[in-house]
């Protein structure tokens, strides 16, 4: 057993006593905790390369992707983190989100404010996109050793809040720095409810689909997606917010623009809506966080949104002819077979975890992949 496996067995142990904690405290700890967590994950690799059945292989754009998992952006800001994830198993890693930009994101109590609530599988944040900008991380990834069946994504953002010609032109020139650092495939976060500008698309905000965003995904299309010189798929990844009834329009868009898939999705703000899902022992902590951060929920409370919004993209897509390979992705809430088994009924062949990484880490170590992919294929 490495010593991350170790500390995270013991950590899973003690969470669910640790929640009578005043709140502060808990975000405090939780806080420090993931950031460092992650640090010392990185470099306490598996003993020998986890083997995931050829079986789960999946190919989407000409790519090979190991299996139907891997991590969601945010886990892996600063492009560490690739050896790790190709040495477990997993199907690919996303690295990101950046900006063009450095960020230091959102602070406040001295933290970039994250809190689990262990007993219901979920977690909230309000960290605001901190990074070190495209060109820092576009840099690492070009160094990147690259492993078979493990492709290397990138997440990207315009800089939040600036919404000029010239933030459009450094999101390209950001693009374009990791197309020539190699990177195999790029996610466009537009729905990271943590800074201004990212849009939730809810049926009280159709805008998103409009002005704004729709004139930043033609630019994109017509400045990068166009002239793309290599296989390179590009997806947007949306909020598990967004209001089933706008996915046509959502798909109709993204498909004439020539992009490659959509992610459903990112963290939401449907405070009242997710709280049901959270334990009674929790919610008091949960209603902390929301009124002293706002931030957004993410894991298992996002679970039914996520699928719902990525099988009904999936039959859309279905009823219409589209001449360009695209596909769906789900993120929201994936932490077991089942959920794995869930979407490919649906149509999603893949999947992106963030919450349920860490809990399926507490109880398989390195082995968290091949737990899922191992005795059966979907
Ligand atoms: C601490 C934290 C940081 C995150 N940072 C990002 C980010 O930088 N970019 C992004 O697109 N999503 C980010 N997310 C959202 C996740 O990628 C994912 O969409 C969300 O957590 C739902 O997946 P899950 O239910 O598996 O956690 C973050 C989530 C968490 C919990």
């Amino acid at each position: 057993m490495t010593t991350t496996e170790f500390i995270s067995k013991i950590e899973a142990r003690l969470r669910p006593f640790i929640t009578t904690l005043p709140p502060l405290w808990l975000v405090r700890i939780y806080s420090n905790s993931r950031r460092i967590f992650i640090r010392h994950l990185v470099n306490d690799l598996p003993a020998e390369p986890v083997r995931i059945p050829e079986a789960n292989r999946i190919k989407l754009w000409d790519i090979e992707f190991g299996c139907g998992l891997f991590n969601a952006a945010g886990m892996f800001k600063y492009g560490e983190g690739y050896e790790l994830c190709a040495m477990q198993g997993a199907g690919a890693y996303l690295a990101g989100t950046t900006t063009s930009k450095k960020r230091n994101g959102n602070r406040k109590d001295t933290l970039h404010p994250f809190i689990a609530y262990p007993n219901s599988g979920a977690a909230s944040n309000w960290m605001g996109l901190p990074n070190k900008g495209h060109s820092i991380v576009a840099g690492r990834l070009a160094k990147i050793e690259r492993k078979p069946l493990c492709p290397v994504g990138i997440s990207v953002s315009a800089d939040p809040g600036e919404s000029n010609y010239d933030t459009l032109k450094n999101l390209i020139a950001g693009m374009n720095q990791y197309y020539l650092a190699g990177v195999d495939f790029i996610e466009l976060n537009e729905s990271c409810p943590n800074v201004p500008g990212h849009k939730q698309c809810d049926t009280n905000n159709k805008s998103c689909l409009e002005d704004e965003l729709v004139d930043r995904l033609e630019y994109i299309s017509n400045n990068f997606l166009s002239k793309r010189g290599r296989n390179l798929p590009v997806i947007i990844k949306l909020s598990t917010g967004t209001a089933p009834e706008l996915i046509p329009a959502i798909i109709d868009i993204l498909t004439t623009l020539k992009f490659d898939g959509v992610n459903f999705g990112n963290t939401s703000t449907k405070y009242e809506y997710h709280k049901s899902s959270i334990t009674d022992e929790e919610k008091w902590l949960f209603d902390f966080f929301v009124k002293r951060y706002g931030g957004g929920i993410s894991g298992r409370p996002l679970k039914e949104s996520s699928l719902n919004l990525s099988k009904t993209a999936v039959e859309y897509l279905k009823s219409q002819s589209i001449s360009n390979e695209f596909h769906v992705i789900r993120t929201g809430g994936v932490e077991s077979r089942a959920d794995l088994k869930e979407s490919s009924d649906a149509g999603v062949q893949m999947n992106q975890w963030f919450t349920g990484y860490f809990d399926n880490f507490s109880r398989f170590g390195h082995r968290l992949y091949s737990e899922l992919f191992n005795s059966h294929v979907l």
